[in-house]
């Protein structure tokens, strides 16, 4: 496509936090499709590794970290000089998107982020408990915000591919599964519609499944940490606990499993770090194969979002939610090296740009799982030689990622007052629409692969044979 469209107008000030793997790869986006001021962008950033793009377009740098103690002498005269209606876009590390999210709700300056993320320390505080190290914790403060200040200014929170994107694929699959089952239903338009389709198609589960091909043209260095997006991000959530949206078909629990005293109530957690923990799952790449069941906003959001109540509040009906992610192969070697030396990882990380990469895909799409048509996947098969063609500065992970944050801008610039958002809260009908041309094959595929599939093999296994799609089938234990 050479006529991108241009989907809207930022008419105040746009100021980036973060210009890493995503930063500059939403960057292009940001020029291609909104009209605004370039000299009232901003970017800011501790790291100037990449500061030369801003610099040939005459975009201005702050050569800093955004910290508790300056982000609101820093940010709010930033966001609000000039006029208009500033937009933040926050694709940093370490700073709190709760914190900068609800000042610039208080400016009146929209907001998205693709993670629910804490200021710098929290990954790694020891001093804090598995559960208050949890996303759903990170999750829920985000709710509290919502609760707290209803309405006004919209910030949409955790909206990248995933978060993000998936939870679009998750309704358009959906949709997909129920037409071919049969059901006779219409579109639905609210949450609870949402949730009581995925109860009659007779959803158990879904994973986040994803298997990334891509490889770099060179062999991983001994003790360094090779990923196609941010190290730091994989490190930190990879060394939480790992954690799922819980359904209530569900009639095992690992021994280290712990639910929530408080909150949504959508999620457990298990005390070992998701990077360190095995699921079973399928892409139309790989076929069956191993995935991490690293914990991620949307396992807990798109568990939420579908769950039916009963009049007392009580969950009738919840599909179970997790991730299922097969990195590049170069990351699962990188995590078993970390692994092996007790999770300290290594002195150096490299997140493998286009150039570096000689071919590959990403597969990133949910998977739909226990319907009569057994198991669905529908997601992006984006691969590293298309995202070359069609957009500067990023792999196929990178584009899956700021084509949805496009996306949800675009959104945002459409539905200014909508309050906190969630993926799952917008329309996934338009944010498809402008994210689809970003994403190479766009598939659905059934598949007849059950976790149980060749099971047991040569040694006896604890398995539920009566019941296939249970958690205690698909944990690698
Ligand atoms: N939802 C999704 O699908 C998705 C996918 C990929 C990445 N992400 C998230 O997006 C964010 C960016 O990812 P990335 O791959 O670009 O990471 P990256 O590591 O390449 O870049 C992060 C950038 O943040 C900067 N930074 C660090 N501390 C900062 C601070 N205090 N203030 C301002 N900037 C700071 C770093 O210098 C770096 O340039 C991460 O939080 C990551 O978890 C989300």
């Amino acid at each position: 496509m050479t006529d991108w469209p241009v989907h809207g107008r930022i008419n105040g000030p746009v100021v980036m936090i973060g210009f890493g793997s995503i930063g500059r790869g939403t960057l292009p986006l940001i020029e291609r499709h909104f009209e605004f001021d370039r000299s009232r962008m901003v970017v800011i950033d501790p790291s100037d590794a990449d500061r030369q793009l801003l610099d040939e377009r005459g975009i201005a740098f702050i050569h800093k970290a955004v910290t508790r103690d300056n982000y609101r002498q820093l940010l709010a005269p930033l966001l609000t000089t000039g006029g208009g209606q500033g937009f933040c876009v926050n694709l940093s590390v370490d700073t709190s998107s709760v914190a900068i999210m609800e000042m610039c709700r208080e400016l009146g300056a929209l907001y998205i982020d693709t993670v629910a993320e804490p200021w710098i320390g929290f990954y790694f505080d020891k001093t804090l408990g598995a559960a208050e190290r949890s996303n759903y914790a990170l999750r829920e403060r985000v709710l509290e915000a919502r609760r707290k200040k209803p309405g006004g200014t919209t910030a949409v929170s955790c909206c990248g591919a995933n978060p993000g994107m998936v939870s679009w694929f998750a309704k358009r699959a959906l949709v997909n599964v129920a037409a071919d089952l049969g059901l006779d239903v219409s579109e639905p338009e609210t949450r609870e519609e949402w949730a009581a389709l995925a109860q009659r198609a007779g959803i158990k589960g879904i994973h986040i499944a994803e298997r990334d091909t891509q490889v770099a043209n060179f062999p991983k260095p001994q003790q360094v940490f090779v990923n196609t997006w941010s190290v730091e991000g994989f490190v930190s959530e990879g060394l939480q606990p790992a954690e799922l949206g819980w359904g209530t078909h569900e009639k095992w629990k690992p021994d280290n499993a712990h639910g929530h005293e408080t909150g949504c109530g959508a999620a457990i957690y298990m005390l070992q770090p998701g990077a360190n923990t095995r699921v079973r799952s399928w892409t139309p790449t790989a076929q069956a194969q191993y995935g991490f069941l690293v914990t991620h906003n949307e396992s807990i959001s798109i568990a939420d979002y579908l769950t039916v109540r009963d009049s007392r509040g009580e969950a009738i009906y919840r599909p179970t939610c997790h991730y299922a992610y097969h990195p590049c192969n170069d990351a699962v070697l990188s995590l078993h090296e970390m692994f092996g030396q007790e999770g300290r990882m290594q002195a150096d990380w490299l997140i493998l740009d286009e150039d570096e990469i000689v071919t590959g895909i990403d597969e990133l799409g949910v998977l739909l799982y226990g319907h009569d048509n057994n198991a669905y996947w529908f997601g992006s098969q984006l691969s590293v030689e298309e995202t070359r063609r069609i957009a500067p500065y990023q792999n196929a992970t990178g584009l899956q990622v700021t084509s949805a944050v496009l996306a949800g801008m675009v959104w945002a610039l459409e539905n200014p007052e909508a309050g906190i958002v969630e993926a799952d809260d917008l329309d996934y009908r338009r944010c498809l629409e402008i994210q689809m041309p970003y994403l190479g094959p766009v598939v659905g595929r059934y598949t007849d692969w059950t976790p149980l599939d060749r099971r047991p093999g040569l040694f006896p296994e604890d398995l539920d044979e009566h019941d296939t799609w249970q958690f205690r089938n698909i944990l690698v234990r």
